[in-house]
């Protein structure tokens, strides 16, 4: 893992146009291990377009990226995922009617995975591990994933894929 306060995402000169839409024009910024940036911008100013570039959703227009110094081009969310950036989506990005620890670890299961079995008991235990990491305790991992619960479930997610979080 990358030491406190070392380079860890660069991202440099990134343009993202839709068709006529300049969504990202000449964008720098760095994140530093340990670090917590914030992006502010009005409505639209394409904080969620750069954010998902990062993470593998979109490819940019132009522009370089770099991470842990390589340079960085994620193909899909997938992908970025496994190299350890994770992205909770503004929307809420969650499976209604499958469980909490389901949707915590959604395209991820086989870890869990015995043959085509999958370990319910130990994913059932990783969930509540990783949202117990973020200070959350009021959810249950094997309850039914509702619109209650719905926005707790991306954070943890993000967490147990994304070893610098
Ligand atoms: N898939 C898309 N197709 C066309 N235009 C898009 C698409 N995604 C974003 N845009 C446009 O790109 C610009 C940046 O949008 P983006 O969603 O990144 O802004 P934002 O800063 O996240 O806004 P908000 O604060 O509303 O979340 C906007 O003009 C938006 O309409
Ligand atoms: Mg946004």
């Amino acid at each position: 893992m990358a030491q406190k306060g070392e380079t860890l995402v660069e991202v440099k000169d990134l343009c993202k146009n839709f068709g006529v839409t300049i969504a990202l024009s000449h964008v720098d910024f760095v994140v530093k291990t340990g670090e917590i940036r914030g992006l502010i911008g009005e409505n639209g100013s394409g904080k969620s377009t750069v954010s998902s570039i990062i993470a593998g959703m979109q490819p940019a227009s132009s522009g370089e990226m770099f991470y842990k110094g390589k340079p960085w081009k994620p193909a899909t969310m997938l992908e970025a995922q496994k190299a350890g950036i994770g992205m909770i989506v503004q929307e809420a990005g969650t499976i209604a009617n499958i469980s909490v620890a389901e949707n915590i670890f959604l395209g991820n299961y086989d870890k869990f995975k015995n043959g085509p079995i999958i370990n319910k008991v130990a994913m059932i235990s990783e969930a509540r591990k990783a949202l117990e990491k973020i200070g959350v305790t009021n959810i249950n991992p094997p309850a039914t994933m509702t619109c209650r619960n719905a926005s707790s479930s991306r954070s943890p997610s993000a967490c147990t894929t994304t070893p610098n979080c």
